[in-house]
């Protein structure tokens, strides 16, 4: 079975196609992504703080979801604005916070003027973008001189066994790339790619650190349906499957979870995420 990362490297990407995938899967996630949210709010408070934000702070949120990392900038007294190019996404994180403007957008033409943020921040974005590079050189645009950007992406599948799991689990079933989900981006960019990634957009003093923790899931089932309704592309590749694919994807991931298994305490995932962040000159 070729992996996303795999599958990207063999086919052209179709950063058209990829964002029209991507944006059809978030679209249908705005309510199922609760599952993640845990996870992901724990990178929040290293996010801001590689991006300086404080008090006052002009900060973009980009790739807002639910509005979490927003919400945290805004508790730090920031001046917020959350953006998405899921317009579903976008309502719930009105609902959630209606003191933040959330506006639909994508990160491959931000809806912003020159110079106009202080920061830009992104948790678990840039890998769902068709033209990462475009994206890095649009946050490079709205950033005033001097101001930061700092991104979030999942770290390589055999340190974060969050999407590891399923990714082994789809290898370990022998199963083919499904028709229908095209091929992306890198995936699990490592520090080296994201600080080539970030040079090549302009920034300087650009460095990337790692966060582990473990997220705790109560069972196999739980986790195997949180991942399919709180991601897209790594669901896309057992969902896509006939059935019996499909079953045998899931035996395999039953085993390979196993090792995680706590005693009395369910399961003890490790998560493994990189920050990286970059100023602009
Ligand atoms: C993994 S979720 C992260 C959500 C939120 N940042 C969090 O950490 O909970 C990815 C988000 O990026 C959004 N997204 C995907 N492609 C995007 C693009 N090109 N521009 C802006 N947002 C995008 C999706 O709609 C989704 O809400």
């Amino acid at each position: 079975m070729a992996d996303a990362d795999a599958t990207a490297t063999a086919f052209a990407v179709d950063a058209d196609a990829f964002n029209r995938f991507q944006l059809a899967g978030w679209e249908a996630r705005a309510d199922s992504y609760a599952f993640f949210s845990p996870m992901t709010r724990r990178v929040g408070g290293a996010l801001l703080a590689a991006a300086c934000v404080a008090a006052g702070t002009e900060v973009l949120d980009v790739g807002a979801g639910p509005g979490d990392l927003a919400a945290a900038a805004a508790d730090l007294g920031a001046d917020t604005v959350g953006m998405d190019v899921a317009p579903s996404m976008v309502r719930r994180a009105a609902l959630a916070h209606p003191a933040i403007p959330f506006r639909v957008g994508s990160f491959e033409q931000i809806p912003a003027g020159e110079g106009v943020f202080d920061a830009v921040v992104g948790n678990f974005v840039l890998n769902h973008v068709g033209r990462p590079e475009l994206a890095l050189r649009e946050a490079a645009r709205v950033l005033r001189p001097g101001g930061w950007l700092a991104l979030s992406s999942w770290d390589a599948p055999h340190r974060n066994r969050l999407l590891g799991l399923m990714l082994d689990a789809v290898t370990a079933a022998g199963a083919a790339v499904p028709p229908g989900v095209p091929a992306g981006p890198v995936s699990y960019p490592s520090a080296a790619e994201l600080r080539d990634s970030f040079l090549a957009a302009g920034f300087t003093d650009v460095g990337t650190s790692g966060i582990m923790f473990e997220a705790a899931v109560p069972d196999a089932a739980t986790l195997w349906q949180g991942l399919l309704d709180s991601a897209v592309r790594v669901p896309a590749h057992v969902t896509a499957q006939p059935a019996d694919v499909q079953a045998r994807i899931r035996s395999a991931f039953d085993d390979l979870v196993a090792v995680h298994r706590r005693p009395g305490a369910g399961l003890a995932v490790p998560v493994s995420v990189l920050v990286t962040r970059g100023r602009r000159p």
